[in-house]
């Protein structure tokens, strides 16, 4: 029922309010996050919340399994502007374990539209394949493939001809790779960490 939205909206407004009269106006008056959060759309993954930032403290891009597809328009728009305009100092990735994108790309089933996408997620697992194939316990290949994906997502972030055009000038952002468990709430660094065209090449 949509009315539980805004009901919950409400109480959120007034609950603000209460802690900081100014909270709104002084959003009103424009953005400047630090952080671009690249991550999963999965519910349970919402980045502002997971990290305890306010509204304003996050630019986000979410998509199945929190890919960075080097002709997803969307996906380049957003780090673009995130990049250009907003300058935030770090991008992070951040994959997550239980991730219903994962588990589909190691399944073969058909999943009818969804193919497009999840074949980019298998994609990854075939540039990885050796890596990945010798794990022979489940949960641990779906888990290592998280984070080989997250690995592989802040690469390709770092191939983006202006993403180095700022590194070239001595500029940001800085990318980073994370994972998060949805078991038991906690982020954990997957110490990924690109400042420098030298540094994604070395990956
Ligand atoms: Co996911």
């Amino acid at each position: 029922m949509p009315q539980q939205l805004i009901d919950g909206n409400r109480e959120w407004v007034e609950r603000m309010n209460r802690e900081d009269p100014q909270f709104f106006s002084t959003l009103a008056s424009g953005q400047k996050p630090r952080y671009l959060w690249i991550g999963c759309s999965d519910s349970r993954v919402p980045a502002n919340m997971i990290a305890d930032k306010l509204p304003g403290a996050i630019f986000v891009h979410r998509n199945i399994a929190n890919l960075v597809v080097e002709t997803d328009l969307n996906l380049l728009s957003v780090v673009y502007y995130a990049v250009h305009f907003l300058e935030v100092e770090h991008i992070i990735v951040c994959g997550h374990y239980s991730c219903g994108g994962i588990k589909a790309a190691l399944d073969t089933k058909p999943l009818g539209f969804l193919d497009g996408w999840i074949g980019l997620i298998r994609n990854v697992y075939t540039k990885n394949r050796k890596a990945l194939d010798n794990i022979e316990d489940p949960v641990e290949r779906e888990r290592a493939f998280t984070e080989i994906n997250v690995k592989q997502q802040v690469k390709n972030l770092s191939r983006i001809q202006f993403v180095r055009d700022r590194w070239a000038n001595g500029e940001r952002p800085h990318i980073h790779g994370m994972v998060y468990d949805v078991a038991d709430g906690l982020l954990r660094d997957l110490e990924v960490n690109v400042k420098s065209a030298a540094e994604a090449d070395a990956l």
